[in-house]
């Protein structure tokens, strides 16, 4: 794949809109702020929203929120982002407030516009954007989820389309740009030892769990329009589904990586409600914004197949919940047993012996666990984990990367559009058809019912609880 480089029409101005958001506060001011450190931020921003602010008092809200990201230690740095916002304030559904961008925009010819605003609001901007001609030469951030089912994603690409080009269209997935993430792409095709074995011969289920410790935290009314499926799983899920399953990439261009994403989304079979098990935490219908007989799934798991040669009849078990035991995201590939129990232990050691481990968050993890033998006459062994990296590099954010990106006009790590509608196709069936939210307790690990849903293929891993070993009922 190519390495990044500087592109010669850089966007000149970053709008953002929703700037008095969640996602502004916690992600985008600390990407910004980390840009400035590394000089890259070289660029007016103009942050749109409409409540009532000076530029005194974006600015304010701004270093509180990069201070609350981590320790300030380059005031310069701060300072440079701090002078270079500046706050235009409207309403979303007013065209007047395009118009007072423009003017705010003066002599910028190639914005980029961040949409990190409710979902719903998203085809009314991008509209407004075309009717003031402030898309032209400009490229569009669109932040997740793109739409909220297939039917909707399809009318907001339609939408999205009729007023950019598809290069200026940046559909965000923030879990592209992490380290641990890329890394699995990495792993699997600049080695060629795992092709033979990553297939339904060897491999006997995935598994793949992102557990966040929080609640919503102050996000109830958006969590209500959205839920864990639509929230975590439709999207960064199924990415990283998408790179563990992918064929082969055919040549060395991030295009070939879209079409293989998309081919492999498109070969997910569509799920069915006996498929998921949706959990909510006990008082998430006490959060703000959050009705009071809620059936909002802030958690999800389920099972899913790829129909396609290589996957045939594997299955891949997703779950993601909030206010779980631990905020930790993990893969498990499980490789099937030997056909033989040769060994003095064989018959009391569990046959889910060997697995790849990919720790994806908090540090970035890459394990193979196997039985070797102990010392001594006896045919008896211990399951080790060889562990290829383990660390928590220091890397660049995702957002901090994605919105360099865009800025360069690079889409690489986003989502192009028929790998979103794919995915969409997948989840539609169960969006609104599908088992009641079952309750559980916070810093569990979801409902129980999740657990039957894998329980013919050992049961989940916890992240973190690798290193025991439970013995598995054979399939
Ligand atoms: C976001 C979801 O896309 O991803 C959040 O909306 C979730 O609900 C978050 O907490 C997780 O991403 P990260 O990078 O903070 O682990």
């Amino acid at each position: 794949m190519k390495q990044r480089s500087r592109s010669s029409n850089r966007s000149d101005a970053l709008v953002l809109f929703g700037v008095t958001g969640d996602l502004a506060r916690k992600k985008i001011f600390p990407a910004l702020y980390a840009m400035a450190k590394r000089g890259t931020l070289d660029v007016p921003v103009f942050g749109v929203a409409s409540s009532e602010l000076t530029d005194a008092a974006l600015r304010k809200r701004a270093e509180e929120s990069i201070g609350e990201a981590g320790p300030v230690d380059d005031r310069a740095a701060l300072r440079k982002v701090l002078s270079a916002l500046h706050y235009v304030q409207g309403n979303y559904n007013d065209a007047s407030t395009f118009k007072k961008l423009k003017a705010a925009l003066g002599s910028a010819r190639r914005p980029v516009h961040y949409l990190a605003i409710p979902p719903a609001l998203f085809a009314t901007v991008i509209e407004s954007l075309g009717a003031t001609s402030l898309a032209k030469d400009a490229r569009v951030i669109v932040e997740k989820p793109f739409g909220r089912d297939l039917a909707s994603a399809r009318e907001l690409n339609r939408i999205a389309r009729s007023v950019f080009p598809e290069d200026a269209i940046f559909r965000i997935d923030h879990f592209l740009a992490k380290e641990a993430i890329m890394n699995i792409l990495y792993l699997r095709f600049a080695n060629s030892f795992l092709e033979p074995i990553w297939n339904r011969n060897y491999v006997a289920s995935v598994q793949v769990t992102l557990a966040e410790s929080f609640g919503v935290e102050g996000r109830g009314a958006f969590y209500e329009t959205a839920g864990c499926l639509r929230d975590v799983i439709q999207n960064h899920l199924f990415q990283i589904v998408a790179l563990l399953a992918m064929e082969p990439p055919t040549y060395r261009s991030f295009g070939a990586v879209h079409g293989e994403t998309a081919d492999i989304l498109q070969a997910m079979r569509p799920l069915v409600p006996d498929d998921v098990v949706r959990g909510q935490y006990e008082g998430y219908r006490k959060e703000p914004g959050v009705a009071k007989d809620s059936d909002v799934e802030t958690f999800c798991a389920l099972r899913l197949f790829i129909d396609s040669w290589r996957w045939s009849g594997v299955p891949f078990y997703l779950r993601s919940g909030k206010a779980l035991a631990s905020t930790a995201a993990e893969v498990i590939v499980q490789l099937k047993a030997p056909p033989q129990r040769l060994f003095d232990d064989s018959a009391a050691v569990p046959q889910d012996a060997d697995y790849f481990r990919f720790r994806l968050q908090p540090n970035s993890a890459i394990a193979l666990a196997v039985r070797v033998k102990r010392t001594g006459k006896e045919f008896i062994g211990d399951r080790k984990e060889l562990v290829l990296i383990d660390e928590r590099p220091n890397e660049e954010s995702p957002y901090e990367r994605l919105l360099g990106d865009a800025m360069d006009g690079n889409g690489s790590l986003f989502t192009r559009e028929d790998a979103v509608e794919a995915a969409w196709a997948v989840v539609d069936p169960v969006l609104e058809h599908h088992h009641r939210a079952r309750p559980y307790k916070r810093g569990s690990w979801g409902p129980k019912e999740a657990d039957a849903l894998i329980a013919a293929d050992g049961g989940w891993r916890n992240p973190g609880e690798q290193a025991e070993e439970r013995p598995v009922q054979p399939r």
